[in-house]
């Protein structure tokens, strides 16, 4: 059985004594949190804040994105060891804000992947088609695309450590979540490319999450899906109440 997982992603929203807040406001459940496996994706500016807010939770810490060289005259880059170094468990990769604000392409994604699992970082890899791709049909081509060059020379062993995020790019922060139909569809089809490349085992024990408008009016009909181990959460990830409410959803319907 797969231990879902849920995860906020708070993007480039937050002072640290906002995210002091937060952490003061999240309610320390230490049997929900072990039914599910939660992490607060913050800014790097908060890092170390959260992780203090979070000692003892059991809540995991993550970052947002992270350079894949592990030191050097890179201006304004962080590095892993860096985000290791502040008590990250997770860094997201390949947001579609960074592939198409920042044109990050699958090539520089896969780096960044292979340098977390050096660094004992597991990457959240977010995958997911434009309105247009969809439009045009070719989202699986777009999604396996994607999958296949962010993961390149990724071994079986190393697809552990690896969860994947679907959020198609038109649901992100626009309040139009996909149908529960489509982002089961959409995640089966992953699941089928990872089961294709790796085997079944690694396929049927790959996490996969929706991301895109999830709310906690909302998140349980993903929740229910078996093939959704959980969700990606910008938007109603700020607050703790909001947030706590999507976890809760989580572990009652697919907690372990
Ligand atoms: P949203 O963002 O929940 O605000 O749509 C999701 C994400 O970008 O990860």
């Amino acid at each position: 059985m797969r231990v879902p997982i849920v995860a906020a992603n708070w993007k480039m929203n937050k002072t640290v004594g906002e995210a002091e807040s937060f952490t003061a406001d999240l309610p320390g459940d230490a049997e929900l949190y072990k039914k599910v496996e939660v992490v607060v994706c913050t800014p790097f500016t908060c890092l170390q804040a959260v992780s203090k807010g979070l000692e003892g939770t059991g809540v995991k810490l993550g970052a947002q994105n992270m350079y894949y060289e592990d030191k050097g005259a890179y201006t304004g880059e962080i590095s892993p060891a860096m985000l290791k170094d502040l008590g990250c468990t997770y860094v997201i990769l390949g947001h579609s804000e960074r592939r198409h604000i920042f044109q990050e392409s699958n090539e520089l994604i896969n780096k960044k992947v292979k340098a977390a699992l050096v660094h004992g970082l597991k990457p959240i890899l977010c995958i997911g088609e434009t309105l247009e791709e969809r439009q045009a049909g070719k989202m699986e081509e777009i999604c396996k695309t994607q999958i296949f060059g962010s993961l390149q020379d990724i071994t079986a062993k190393e697809m552990d450590q690896i969860v994947i995020a679907y959020e198609p790019v038109w649901a992100i922060g626009t309040g139009v979540n996909a149908s529960v139909e489509d982002a089961d569809s959409t995640i089966t089809f992953v699941r089928q490319c990872i089961s294709a490349k790796y085997g079944t085992e690694i396929g049927d024990k790959i996490r996969i999450q929706y991301g895109g408008s999830v709310k906690p009016n909302n998140a349980v009909d993903y929740f229910k899906q078996a093939n959704i181990d959980g969700a990606l959460i910008g938007g109603a990830s700020l607050k703790a109440d909001s947030f706590y409410s999507i976890v809760k959803s989580a572990a009652e319907v697919c907690g372990c």
